[in-house]
């Protein structure tokens, strides 16, 4: 029996270095279950994060802050089920690696034996670099974030945009290169000024992807539910919506609504 040849390469943290190196910018969507995970893939994303920004999106908190290790699990088995090609990569939630480096690689381990997903995103800098070189040591990737990093909004106290003033600009310039240098295979920049972003991204030799950071680094991630318009009331100013589900949707509920009440649904064709 043959094995038919796919007719795409499989996205891998090497393929994304060598897409930095050739100025090809990278294309990044959160998913966080198997038929979006499936459509995305399918349209041709290079990394798909299963992040947990689920906890706001899938479950309705207000905070990225109560989703759990073992939701986050659920949800990236589901997405892993329906992708061919692209890079998934899975947030580690709050309270399951911060301060305890044992902790850490145990919640990265339960994340990559339980889900199938290929890597793994952290929050923060300095503080965390324990906790990413001992999961480094069991061979996982790990993915950076800094910025606007909304595990920490108790910390900020608001979403408004990080690193305007020159201090916490040269802290997030230490950590990016502290990451790089422990060996994250790319970081993601959250709402910071473009300028800075800039900055980090020429800085780097591993792939740098904005969430409202600008143009000038080497991908672009979204919220999925965002950018597709199923959310109205998130409007910040980073997002382009590419898509009006919410509308789509509501549409065609008020339609199936109306065609049972109607008794237009179903009709002869339509039962056995
Ligand atoms: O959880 C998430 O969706 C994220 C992106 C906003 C980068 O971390």
């Amino acid at each position: 029996m043959s094995i038919q040849k796919k007719e795409f390469k499989k996205i891998t943290t090497h393929v994304l270095l060598e897409m930095k190196q050739k100025g090809e910018k990278i294309s990044m969507l959160t998913a966080y279950d198997f038929s979006m995970a499936k459509l995305v893939d399918q349209a041709g994303i290079d990394v798909i994060l299963v992040g947990d920004s689920a906890s706001n999106v899938m479950a309705g908190h207000e905070t990225t802050l109560p989703i759990t290790l073992d939701q986050m699990i659920y949800h990236a088995s589901s997405v892993v089920r329906g992708i061919d090609r692209a890079l998934v990569v899975v947030d580690l939630p709050f309270g399951s690696y911060q301060g305890n480096s044992k902790e850490a690689l145990a919640s990265t381990i339960r994340i990559m034996k339980e889900s199938g997903a290929h890597a793994v995103k952290m929050e923060g800098g300095e503080e965390i670099i324990e906790s990413i070189k001992r999961i480094l040591t069991a061979g996982v990737p790990v993915m950076g974030h800094l910025g606007l990093t909304p595990q920490s909004i108790y910390k900020f106290g608001t979403y408004a945009v990080r690193a305007t003033e020159e201090e916490e600009a040269e802290k997030l310039i230490h950590d990016s290169k502290l990451l790089e240098a422990a060996g994250c295979f790319a970081l993601v920049l959250e709402k910071i000024p473009s300028k800075l972003a800039k900055r980090v991204a020429e800085n780097l030799t591993i792939p740098v992807i904005g969430i409202g950071a600008g143009p000038d680094v080497d991908g672009q991630v979204l919220v999925l539910h965002d950018m597709l318009g199923i959310n109205t009331e998130f409007k910040p100013r980073f997002l382009r919506k590419y898509a009006d589900l919410h509308g789509i949707i509501t549409g065609a509920v008020q339609h199936y609504v109306s065609d049972v009440k109607n008794r237009d649904f179903p009709n002869e064709k339509e039962q056995y």
